[in-house]
């Protein structure tokens, strides 16, 4: 017999775990950030999903509507276990918050480490009328500060949202002969028809199907300009605007955006054509930008080529990537220097 206690736990927790195979992994079996955001996606929608049926009333599916920044703390290699666990952290009437941590383990040795914590938001979406959302059963919190934390996690991210919503009417042109090093010389595009295996039970793309595309195209930008073994290092916050339908066709495309000495930011958009239907149309179902870095054969990361400006427009896309850069190192040096605190 289960206790009431235990399965209430084991209903509000979810863990997966699975060995890291070669069709995971780059040429030098670091695992791609892609997979690992495909993992963590995954195990969010279980959970939401289940969470939002978990009471009478119409069935439903939980999409992914956003992801806040996640920080890719170390790598993951083939041969090692990935173990995701997730957990909801907050309901709002209709989102839910699920923090995701992904560990790394050696088999061999038993060494375990923690290789990303992630936040993400769903939305339930009827599965009778997909254009409907439904309302989220509210959890129960262990202390009330957390109920007031989550509130202030869910007030800041829609704030943010709403900001940076429609930064989303530009496109990337081809570059005929591009000078090395200039964003025309890495600049990379990926197209694919949406079959059935992207997609949910509502015949939509899964969040962790586009994040891990968009991974792979920024991955060949970043290659293209250093010609090193690159591994994604964080991925600023990313909002799912639109829904990706099954047959619809997806152009996935990167263009680097800025240099530090040693990382380099990547600008991604996923852009829908719907072929078959009543309307054909074109648009911005996502853009993020991820940051990578590339390793010399110790892991240890190596300075990259610095981008070659030619237009106005690049360099100020340059300056907006610094500023970005500039905030999000003096967060991690206080956050570093908080936990020495300790
Ligand atoms: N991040 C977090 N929550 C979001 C969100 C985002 N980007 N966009 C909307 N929401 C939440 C809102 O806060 C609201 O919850 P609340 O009432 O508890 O505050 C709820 O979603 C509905 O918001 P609303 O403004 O009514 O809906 P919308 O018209 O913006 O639609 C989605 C929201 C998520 C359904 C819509 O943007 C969508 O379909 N996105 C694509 C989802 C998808 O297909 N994901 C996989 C992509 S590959």
């Amino acid at each position: 017999m289960r206790l009431p206690g235990v399965r209430r736990l084991l209903e509000g927790l979810l863990f997966h775990s699975r060995i890291m195979r070669p069709d995971d992994a780059n040429i030098a079996g670091n695992v791609h950030g892609g997979t690992i955001l495909k993992m963590i996606e995954e195990a969010g929608a279980i959970i939401s999903t289940r969470h939002c049926n978990s009471q009478a009333g119409d069935k439903c599916v939980a999409a992914l509507a956003r992801v806040e920044r996640t920080d890719f703390l170390s790598p993951m290699c083939i041969g090692e276990v990935g173990h995701v666990s997730a957990e909801i952290s907050y309901t709002s009437r209709h989102s839910v918050e699920v923090q995701v941590n992904v560990m790394a383990e050696n088999i061999l040795t038993g060494a375990k480490r923690v290789t990303n914590r992630a936040a993400l938001w769903y939305v339930p979406l009827s599965l009778a009328n997909v254009g409907r959302i439904t309302e989220v059963p509210p959890i129960q919190y262990e202390k009330p500060e957390q109920e007031e934390e989550g509130k202030k996690r869910y007030e800041n991210q829609k704030l943010e949202r709403f900001e940076t919503k429609y930064r989303n009417d530009e496109y990337i042109a081809p570059v005929v002969n591009p000078e090395p090093y200039t964003v025309g010389y890495s600049q990379s595009s990926l197209i694919h028809l949406v079959g059935p295996s992207d997609c949910t039970l509502l015949g939509y793309v899964h969040g962790g199907v586009t994040m891990k595309l968009m991974d792979e195209v920024a991955g060949i930008v970043a290659a293209r300009h250093c010609k090193t073994n690159i591994v994604t290092a964080s991925v600023d916050a990313i909002n799912f605007h639109r829904k990706i339908q099954k047959g619809c066709i997806i152009t996935v495309s990167g263009r680097m955006t800025f240099t530090s000495n040693k990382s380099m930011e990547i600008e991604v958009f996923v852009d829908a054509d719907t072929l078959v239907g009543d309307t054909q149309e074109r648009y911005r179902a996502v853009s993020a930008f991820f940051t990578y870095v590339s390793l010399n054969k110790d892991a240890k990361p190596l300075p990259v080529p610095q981008l070659v400006l030619e237009t106005e427009e690049e360099k100020k896309r340059f300056e907006e990537g610094k500023g970005r850069y500039l905030q999000t190192k003096a967060k991690r040096q206080m956050s570093a220097q908080s936990l020495t605190q300790q």
